[in-house]
């Protein structure tokens, strides 16, 4: 455990070292102290979510809710593509995300930074969408998502948030002609790993509409051993080029699928883009889920925001919810 006094000594090292997507150490390096400094901090909610997991699982996730063992999906080369709409309180959650959209589209600003990609949601919204929330902590999705994992994450709190539904488009972004850039480029996420991220399409997505792509596990790994990915010096964003002269473009996949359809994917093992070439809008809701153990800074110089809980909260939604919870 750190002192408070020794965390706010640390804080300014922790932004220089967080900064400019951890260059000044190299990604791997910076990810190696971050875990570190995260496990002297939260390794005991850590602790305690493994523990959780193997000695009360399946307790937790009846005492959550129904759902049924033959439906728990099994994560392949990093990912699982559900495309049966079949998961509980999914149709709910479309029906009230398409009400979120309808009142936030047009009054939200659109941020500088990424302007092509913007959240429309905000932390109290589940409150008044309550099936967002019952979506994304239902025991027949947390069930995978823990499967996978091997613990019981909790929603992510700085970067990114833990839920999100995101509008992107060249609609948005005044420098839609310059060549892709940010997030439309290859990379993977040094947030914390393992990590899962659940995406759900919240409208119909089509090859126009910068669907999101990523390599399996197998050929990301690959790719990042053979260009020497986090290495120091190797930039976070690869450009295409650079992928595939490790892999063939038929490695990747993309997210062209009906509104409803699921992905799995732990964006740690595998690289990803998306929002590129995105002449019609696409929406997606993007949940977030991760270990308090980050491998980055985020929590050292951001607040960031917890979802608010109802009391009533089954355990099992109280850790995910709260990421000191020793539900
Ligand atoms: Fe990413």
């Amino acid at each position: 455990m750190l002192s408070q006094a020794m965390q706010t000594l640390f804080r300014p090292i922790a932004g220089l070292l967080h900064d400019q997507k951890m260059r000044r150490l190299g990604i791997r390096n910076t990810m190696k102290l971050a875990e570190h400094y995260n496990t002297r901090l939260y390794g005991r909610d850590q602790e305690h979510r493994s523990a959780r997991f193997s000695e009360h699982f399946q307790e937790l996730l009846y005492e959550n809710g129904e759902f049924d063992r033959e439906d728990v999906r099994t994560l392949i080369d990093g990912y699982y593509l559900d495309t049966s709409l079949t998961l509980p309180h999914l149709e709910e959650m479309l029906k009230q995300v398409d009400e979120l959209l309808e009142e936030r589209q047009a009054y939200t600003p659109t941020a500088e930074y990424r302007a092509f990609f913007r959240n429309l949601a905000k932390p109290d919204d589940v409150q008044r969408w309550p099936g967002i929330l019952d979506f994304c902590t239902s025991s027949q999705l947390l069930a995978t998502v823990c499967s996978y994992l091997r613990f019981i994450p909790a929603f992510s709190k700085t970067i990114p948030p833990g839920i999100r539904v995101v509008e992107s488009g060249k609609h948005l972004d005044k420098l839609a002609d310059t060549p892709p850039r940010d997030s439309q480029l290859f990379h993977i996420d040094p947030y914390a790993t393992p990590m899962l991220y659940v995406i759900v399409l919240v409208k119909d997505c089509h090859a126009n509409s910068g669907p999101f792509t990523w390599l399996g596990e197998a050929d990301s790994q690959k790719a990042a051993r053979a260009l020497d990915y986090w290495d120091r010096g190797v930039p976070y964003r690869m450009d295409d080029e650079s992928i595939y002269s490790v892999v063939p473009p038929s490695a990747s996949h993309r997210l062209i699928y009906p509104r409803g359809t699921v992905l799995y994917i732990d964006p740690s093992r595998c690289f990803h883009y998306g929002a590129r070439d995105n002449d019609d809008p696409r929406y997606q809701l993007m949940v977030s889920y991760t270990s308090p153990v980050r491998s980055d800074f985020s929590e050292a110089v951001r607040k960031g925001e917890l979802l608010p809980g109802s009391t009533g909260d089954s355990r099992l939604r109280q850790l995910v919810l709260d990421r000191r919870s020793r539900a």
